[in-house]
């Protein structure tokens, strides 16, 4: 204990050295034009941005140094490191001893500091000769390196010059999110999508601070992941999707995949099974679960609310049972999403009795149950979440009984409405949503739900007319974006002419990205911020 507290010590000490003699070796610092760091096209905006108008050099006499013994914490300076080489094909060395010389450093520091008492607070100094990061957790380091990522000029790499450097503007941020819930669904059911697609879908959202990727596992037209117990699920109900493609489904290694791959970017996965509605997969695989003693056939249409599971039968629980072991066993977040919505065909008492008692399964495994706003007219618990899409009294019920409320309402979140009616993909039977609806309304202040019952915002993407990773972002970019602002920047830090500015400035990133986002003739996207010239010049 006292050798890791004196390796700590000696090592923040060399680190001030190495930033004091940073700061004596005039001949490293580059005279470049003045900056304005509160002018920069941070998306989601930082609580306080205090500019000092120089510049801080990124070049290949930068280092990363992070907080030793701290769990976490080299890790997300690797992270930064990978990124800044993938985006410039720059090599910036991580807690390196080597004697290469080092002109500047970004230095990753652990901070009990009670300012920072938030698990993603952080703090950004940035100078000529350093970039210091406060945070008290690793999850705040990395949200914070989103930031310092967004600061770091988008231009192209392929440029001749000997000594290549990127000027970060210099100042304070000062940040913390406004809700710690901030997410997006992705529906694999209707189509599936594979493992590189959802990960890449985790890339651009950990990019925006979105910390919560819930994915809808389970519906009508497909069943997709493995249950060990119940393997038909997936050989029969995961063999097809919406139109009759192939449809598809995660292993469990493929899942347990995906989770560590969320894990790497601080967000939390939540697994859906739908139920008691939306199960024709599931009994088609296993008749017994519908309780009408007939076999339904593979669905491949749109239509919803017409199958049910046996809300009466112990076998049903028993099957439930598994399910929810099994996924919960490899999800190490404290959420499982149990659907509930559109169960049309289930008697409302059964649906009620049905919700009460996978509430208690759900429990005994070790999670918090969520289920979609219909759940909350069921006699259940204060701690589990009901996810207001449709229904302003359901989410009332939901108040009355003190749970937490998931705000994702059809007609402002759902990323599966078209833009306006020339939009090549989705629906609009809750609204069109153009990009400006999308990010002008306030969550804190929605259909009167109590901010103390507000969890965060979450915005789904059902997948009926999407079936690749480019139809999927051409949906998903750019609203996600601005529900990223919604989510994490205060009320009064959010405005449209701001936000439709530093939005039109992620097209480098989207375009390097290889994003195939929706170019909403609202914005007048950029495509370079600086020109390698212009970055250069004296
Ligand atoms: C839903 O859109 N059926 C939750």
């Amino acid at each position: 204990m006292f050798k890791s507290m004196m390796t700590r010590t000696l090592s923040v000490l060399s680190v001030c050295a190495l930033i004091v003699a940073c700061q004596k070796e005039e001949k490293s610092r580059i005279n470049f034009p003045p900056t304005d760091l509160a002018k920069e096209n941070f998306i989601p905006k930082p609580l306080k941005v205090i500019p000092t108008n120089q510049a801080f050099g990124l070049d290949r006499f930068t280092a990363i140094y992070t907080t030793p013994n701290v769990e976490g914490f080299s890790e997300v300076g690797q992270f930064l490191s990978d990124k800044i080489k993938a985006q410039l094909d720059l090599d910036v060395l991580v807690n390196s001893d080597s004697d290469e010389p080092v002109e500047r450093i970004i230095y990753i520091n652990q901070s009990d500091s009670l300012e920072l008492d938030s698990p993603e607070g952080y703090q950004l100094y940035i100078t000529q000769d350093s970039v210091i990061l406060n945070s008290n957790t690793a999850e705040g380091a990395f949200r914070g390196i989103q930031t310092l990522r967004q600061a770091i000029p988008e231009e192209s790499n392929d440029t001749l010059a000997e000594q290549r450097i990127w000027p970060i503007p210099t100042g304070k941020i000062i940040d913390n999110p406004n809700f710690g819930f901030r997410g997006s669904m992705l529906d694999v059911a209707r189509h599936f999508f594979s493992v590189e697609d959802v990960k890449k879908y985790i890339d651009l959202l950990s990019y925006y601070k979105i910390n919560v990727l819930h994915l809808h596992l389970s519906d009508d037209q497909g069943w997709r992941i493995e249950i060990k117990s119940w393997p038909k699920l997936t050989e029969i109900g995961g063999s097809t999707e919406v139109g009759g493609e192939a449809g598809g489904f995660y292993t469990q290694e493929d899942y347990k995949e995906i989770v560590a791959y969320a894990a790497k970017h601080y967000m939390t996965i939540i697994p859906e099974i739908d139920m008691p509605g939306h199960t024709n997969a599931a009994s088609v695989s296993y008749p017994f679960l519908n309780g009408n003693g007939k076999t339904p056939k593979l669905y491949e249409g749109t239509r919803v609310g017409f199958s049910t599971f046996d809300t009466r039968k112990d076998t049903v629980y028993a099957f439930i049972d598994d399910v929810i072991r099994e996924i919960s066993a490899i999800t190490p977040g404290p959420y499982f999403h149990i659907g509930g919505d559109e169960s049309h065909v289930t008697k409302k008492k059964d649906f009620n009795y049905f919700v009460e008692k996978v509430e208690k399964i759900v429990q005994k495994h070790g999670k918090r149950m969520i289920g979609w706003d219909e759940i909350a007219t069921a006699n259940i618990d204060s701690t589990s979440i009901s996810q207001y899409w449709s229904s302003g009294d359901n989410a009332q019920k939901a108040v009355k009984k003190g749970m937490q409320v998931i705000l994702s309402p059809a007609k402002k979140t759902y990323l599966d409405m078209q833009y306006d009616s020339l939009s090549k993909h989705g629906l609009h039977w809750a609204a069109y949503i153009p990009v400006d609806s999308a990010y002008v309304w306030t969550p804190e202040e929605y259909e009167g739900i109590p901010m103390e019952n507000i969890l965060g915002v979450e915005a789904p993407l059902w997948s009926e007319t999407i079936s690749n990773i480019d139809e999927l972002e051409y949906l998903a970019f750019p609203r996600v974006i601005g529900y990223s602002e919604l989510s994490w920047s205060t009320k009064e830090n959010r405005d449209w002419e701001s936000f439709k500015v530093r939005l039109a400035n992620q097209a480098p990133y989207l375009d390097r990205m290889d994003v195939k986002y929706y170019a909403s003739p609202l914005i007048d996207w950029k495509k370079s911020r600086y020109t390698y010239e212009e970055i250069n010049k004296d």
